[in-house]
């Protein structure tokens, strides 16, 4: 593996050249977005496609995420592009959000896992969209972790997954949006949530009209995996064990449980707790999103055998941090 550091802003020629070659032979590029770090590989060369499943230990029923440089190169990309898309992209790309659309046949099944729809964004990373531009192609990305695994926000973090399982990685530093990007299908009758991420029901809705009710947050991969397959999706090594103002004693006490067997404990909360790893997380969604999964990985580094997290308020705009926080409970 190849570690290439770039400056996240206007990043080196040379790097994106050397790495944009490497995805046009097929090969694996770990590169920054602006949400986490994904694992990019040529999304027309179906046998590079393969190469994403394997190095993740993904299994292969689940679909990834097109990237392409611009809404152009996603409409061409898809049978259709409703005036919802077209009003989304405008809106929101480059940005963490992905519309889900028919494919056309140009597109290899191994993207969409068998599905008649493909997932599309236009990342909103200087990195990324210089990579994409070079290389000329679509790039398919899952977030460059192991399946099951937490999702990178740093080069380290996706070296430390990964390792030699990837070609090169491009070190743009730690990633600002934090958790992935909603996504939203526009293949039904009605737009749709499948994932929620930092930009919301509401301001999807500002754009384009009432959204279907989602009536679970879900993977939104159908056909879906085997239960508990996807379920310790964003997990971190340590068990998470999420408490409200009502279970904060309960919490804690199991927290002594764990200390007094010799394994340090860790929590994430918007207010002290009389523990050793606790990290104070900002109060506003956004802020907690960009933290989030740097600070799990933190905890892990650390050794922690629990962490004890702070459920996050139930308002609409917290509803991408608090399906991370579920699955990673799990
Ligand atoms: O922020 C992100 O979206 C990151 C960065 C790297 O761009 N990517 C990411 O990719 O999270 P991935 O492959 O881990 O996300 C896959 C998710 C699925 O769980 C599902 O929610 C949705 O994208 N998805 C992908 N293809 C789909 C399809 N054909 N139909 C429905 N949902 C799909
Ligand atoms: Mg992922």
């Amino acid at each position: 593996m190849r570690m290439l550091r770039v400056d996240p802003e206007h990043p080196e020629a040379a790097a994106i050249a050397e790495a944009a070659a490497v995805i046009r032979a097929g090969g694996l590029v770990a590169f920054p977005t602006e949400t986490v770090y994904g694992l990019g590989a040529h999304a027309l060369d179906e046998r590079a496609v393969q190469r994403i499943y394997e190095a993740k230990g993904r299994p292969s029923y689940n679909p990834l995420i097109v990237h392409v440089a611009d809404a152009a190169q996603a409409a061409e990309l898809v049978t259709s592009w409703p005036p919802a898309a077209d009003a989304l992209a405008r809106r929101f790309w480059p940005g963490p959000l992905t519309l889900v659309l028919p494919k056309r046949a140009v597109v290899p099944d191994a993207i969409t896992a068998g599905l008649p729809a493909m997932a599309l964004r236009v990342p909103a990373h200087p990195v990324a969209l210089a990579l994409l531009r070079e290389a000329a192609c679509p790039i398919a990305a899952p977030s460059a972790n192991r399946f099951t695994e937490l999702s990178p926000t740093t080069a380290q973090h996706v070296a430390k997954s990964l390792g030699d399982r990837v070609d090169v990685i491009l070190d743009g530093g730690a990633t600002s949006v934090g958790i992935e990007s909603t996504v939203v299908d526009l293949g039904g009758p009605r737009p749709r949530v499948l994932r929620p991420g930092v930009i919301s029901r509401a301001e999807l809705e500002a754009v384009i009209g009432p959204l279907a009710d989602d009536a679970q947050p879900t993977e939104g991969d159908a056909p879906r995996p085997a239960p508990g397959m996807v379920d310790r999706h964003y997990a971190p090594r340590a068990r998470v064990l999420l408490f409200d103002a009502g279970s904060r004693d309960e919490a804690l006490r199991e927290a002594t449980r764990v200390i007094s067997g010799g394994q340090p404990v860790g929590a994430l909360a918007f207010g002290s707790l009389p523990l050793e790893h606790v990290r104070i997380m900002p109060r506003d969604p956004r802020g907690y999103a960009r933290r989030l999964y740097a600070e799990l990985h933190a905890l892990d580094d650390a050794g922690c055998a629990l962490v004890l997290v702070e459920r996050a308020p139930e308002s609409a705009e917290w509803a991408g941090v608090r399906d991370r926080l579920e699955r990673a409970s799990r």
